[in-house]
């Protein structure tokens, strides 16, 4: 209690109100701060010299112009970056598809489409793209998802492709079609799934013992000299009563019925000529022993030529008839559609771009998975979009892209442009880019 009743002492003030205002400066207003001097300076010099530092880029002093960019120009383009008016001839910020012309032809997509968009609009600039042909989905989808209303009388069936993948883009069209070739393949029959022995003769076969591809993906037509004869050249026997004696009674694989009956006339005179006793064999139940040289001679022609075509020919081919003269129904080129009445026909798929070579490291039956069982030419063996969709379509990789396996350009209007000097195309040439 006695505490607090003591007044509380204050220490005396050294100085009194006046000594402090003293210390105030009382034109500080007048003054001005180191900062307020810069600011104004600044406030309009920073500006000019980032305009004059711009300045070489604008004048193309120094070269640097990728200042003004979003990014690096494509890999491809990469040789004249520097010189912007190549592709900006009117403006920094639109592409005119005449910019691209001067070099590239571009030739339009389909005769009938409505509204092709502009060539930069898929063919995207500044992103430093490798593959600059190479374009997102949307650019297609833009019109495919609903194809009726981007082109006029459109033919195209699939009307709404939305992506790779099943239920938005057409089966493969091979599925639908025929094989009528009229040459009889048994593919089972030469690859049975364990290994066999047939006369001396080691099955299975391997797919590429009869097919293979030239780089641009075509097939290289079988041929039976290639891939048959070694086997089956007993299928051209045609000594059916076996008087001639070894490689004597084989006919040639050939196109004319006239000169292998004519052969086969050849190959009886002559082994008359060099044993006249042939004639005391009977010629199965057609002739018995004893006939005279003219109709023995007769039948074993007549006999043989109707036994290789009937029987031997048979074997691979469908035979008919033609003025008395035996036919082999034509099977052309054996590589791609059967077509009657065309020496070669079309690939099997002709929407879209396929090459064997470009999955070379896959085996063949993991694609045509119904080869190998194949029993009849008339199967279908090329295979259905599912193998196509265990790798393309949900990878994250442009091997999903429509431009992996279609063309976008009509290939076929593509017209030659001027061709640029590398002079042209890049500029002054430079230091160590001289061409000696
Ligand atoms: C190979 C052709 C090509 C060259 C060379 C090129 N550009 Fe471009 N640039 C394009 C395309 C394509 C676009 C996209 C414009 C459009 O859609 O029309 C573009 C867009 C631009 C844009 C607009 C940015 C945007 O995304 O809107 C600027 C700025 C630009 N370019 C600057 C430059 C400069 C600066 C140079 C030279 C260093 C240059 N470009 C060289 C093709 C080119
Ligand atoms: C000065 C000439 C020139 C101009 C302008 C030009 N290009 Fe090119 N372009 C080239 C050259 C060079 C190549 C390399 C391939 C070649 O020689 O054909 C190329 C390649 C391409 C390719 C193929 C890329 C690949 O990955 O295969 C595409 C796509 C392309 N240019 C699109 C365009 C587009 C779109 C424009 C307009 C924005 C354009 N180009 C403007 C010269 C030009
Ligand atoms: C709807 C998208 C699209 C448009 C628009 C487009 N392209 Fe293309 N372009 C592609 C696709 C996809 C490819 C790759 C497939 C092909 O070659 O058709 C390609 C390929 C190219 C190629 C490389 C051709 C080759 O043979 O290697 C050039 C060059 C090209 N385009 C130039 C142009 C020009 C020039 C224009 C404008 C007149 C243009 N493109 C418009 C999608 C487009
Ligand atoms: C401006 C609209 C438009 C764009 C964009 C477009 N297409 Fe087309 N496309 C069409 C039309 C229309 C047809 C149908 C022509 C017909 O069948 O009459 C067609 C047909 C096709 C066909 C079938 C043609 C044939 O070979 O029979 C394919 C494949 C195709 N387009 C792929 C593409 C790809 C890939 C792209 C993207 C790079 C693309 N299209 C972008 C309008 C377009
Ligand atoms: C003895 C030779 C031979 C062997 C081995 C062989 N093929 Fe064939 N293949 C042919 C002949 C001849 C044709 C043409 C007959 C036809 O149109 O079917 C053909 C046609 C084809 C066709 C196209 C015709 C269609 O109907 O789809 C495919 C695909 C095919 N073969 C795949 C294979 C595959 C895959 C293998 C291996 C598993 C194989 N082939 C093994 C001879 C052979
Ligand atoms: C490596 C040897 C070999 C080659 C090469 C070969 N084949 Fe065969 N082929 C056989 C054997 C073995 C048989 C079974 C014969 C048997 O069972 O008597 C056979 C049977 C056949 C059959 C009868 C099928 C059936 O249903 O009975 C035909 C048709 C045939 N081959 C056509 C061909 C054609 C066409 C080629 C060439 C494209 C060819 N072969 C190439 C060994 C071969
Ligand atoms: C083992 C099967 C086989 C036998 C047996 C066979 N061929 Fe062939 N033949 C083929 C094959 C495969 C082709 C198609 C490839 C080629 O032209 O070499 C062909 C093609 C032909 C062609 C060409 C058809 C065309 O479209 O132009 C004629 C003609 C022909 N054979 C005649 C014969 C005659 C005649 C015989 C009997 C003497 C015969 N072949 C026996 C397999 C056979
Ligand atoms: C990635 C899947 C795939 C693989 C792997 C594959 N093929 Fe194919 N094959 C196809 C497709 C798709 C076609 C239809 C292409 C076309 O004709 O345009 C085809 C077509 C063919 C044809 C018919 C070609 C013609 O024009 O006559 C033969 C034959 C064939 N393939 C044999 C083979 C053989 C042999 C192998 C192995 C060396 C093989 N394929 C590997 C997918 C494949
Ligand atoms: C992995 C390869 C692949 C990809 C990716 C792909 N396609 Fe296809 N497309 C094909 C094949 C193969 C066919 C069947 C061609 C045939 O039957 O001749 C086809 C058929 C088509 C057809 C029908 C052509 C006709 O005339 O019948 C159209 C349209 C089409 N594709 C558009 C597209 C579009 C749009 C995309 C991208 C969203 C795309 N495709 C992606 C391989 C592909
Ligand atoms: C085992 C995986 C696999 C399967 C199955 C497969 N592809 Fe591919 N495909 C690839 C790869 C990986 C590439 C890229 C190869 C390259 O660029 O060298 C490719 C490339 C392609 C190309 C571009 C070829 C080129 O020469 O540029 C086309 C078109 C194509 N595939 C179509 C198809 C079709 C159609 C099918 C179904 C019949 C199919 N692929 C099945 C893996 C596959």
């Amino acid at each position: 209690m006695a505490k607090e009743e003591k007044p509380i002492e204050y220490e005396r003030r050294t100085a009194d109100t006046k000594t402090l205002a003293q210390r105030l400066v009382l034109a500080y207003q007048q003054n001005g701060h180191w900062l307020r001097f810069w600011r104004k300076r600044l406030a309009y010099g920073l500006p000019l010299l980032a305009a004059l530092g711009v300045a070489p880029f604008l004048t193309g002093i120094g070269g640097g112009k990728r200042v003004f960019t979003n990014g690096p120009i494509s890999g491809v383009h990469v040789i004249f970056e520097q010189d912007c008016k190549k592709c900006h001839s009117v403006s920094l910020a639109k592409v005119q598809d005449q910019d691209c012309k001067v070099c590239h032809d571009g030739p339009r997509h389909q005769a009938n489409t409505i509204g092709e968009p502009r060539c930069a609009v898929c063919h995207i600039e500044h992103k430093g793209s490798l593959k600059l042909a190479s374009v997102s989905d949307a650019n297609c989808t833009r019109c495919h998802s609903d194809l009726s209303a981007h082109g006029k009388n459109v033919a195209t069936k699939a009307l709404e492709v939305t992506g790779f993948a099943k239920g938005r883009h057409p089966d493969l069209s091979a599925i639908l079609k025929r094989d009528d070739r009229p040459l009889k393949l048994n593919h089972a029959i030469h690859m049975p799934a364990q290994p066999k022995n047939i006369r001396g003769i080691k099955l299975p076969m391997k797919c590429v013992d009869c097919h293979s591809f030239d780089l641009k993906g075509e097939a290289v037509p079988v041929t039976f000299e290639k891939h048959c004869l070694s086997c089956h050249k007993g299928e051209l026997g045609f000594d059916v009563y076996q008087v001639l004696g070894g490689e004597n009674g084989i006919a040639p694989h050939s196109k004319d019925p006239e000169g292998i009956g004519k052969l086969i006339r050849d190959a009886y005179t002559k082994a008359l000529d060099a044993n006249p006793g042939l004639t005391q064999r009977p010629l199965g139940r057609n002739l018995d022993a004893g006939a005279s040289r003219g109709v023995w001679l007769e039948t074993a022609v007549r006999d043989s030529t109707s036994y290789v075509f009937e029987k031997k020919c048979r074997y691979c081919h469908e035979v008919t008839q033609e003025n008395g003269l035996p036919v082999v129904e034509k099977v052309n080129k054996v590589a791609g559609q059967f077509q009657k009445g065309k020496p070669e026909g079309p690939r099997w798929l002709n929407h879209a771009e396929f090459r064997h070579h470009a999955h070379r490291m896959v085996a063949c039956a993991s694609c045509h998975t119904k080869a190998q069982q194949s029993q009849k030419t008339s199967d279908i063996l090329i295979p259905a979009i599912e193998t196509c969709l265990t790798c393309h379509g949900s990878s994250g990789t442009p091997i999903d892209n429509c431009s992996q396996c279609h063309y976008y350009h009509d290939k076929t209007l593509e017209k030659e442009r001027d061709r640029k000097t590398i002079e042209e195309l890049i500029g002054s040439l430079r230091v160590g880019s001289t061409p000696q």
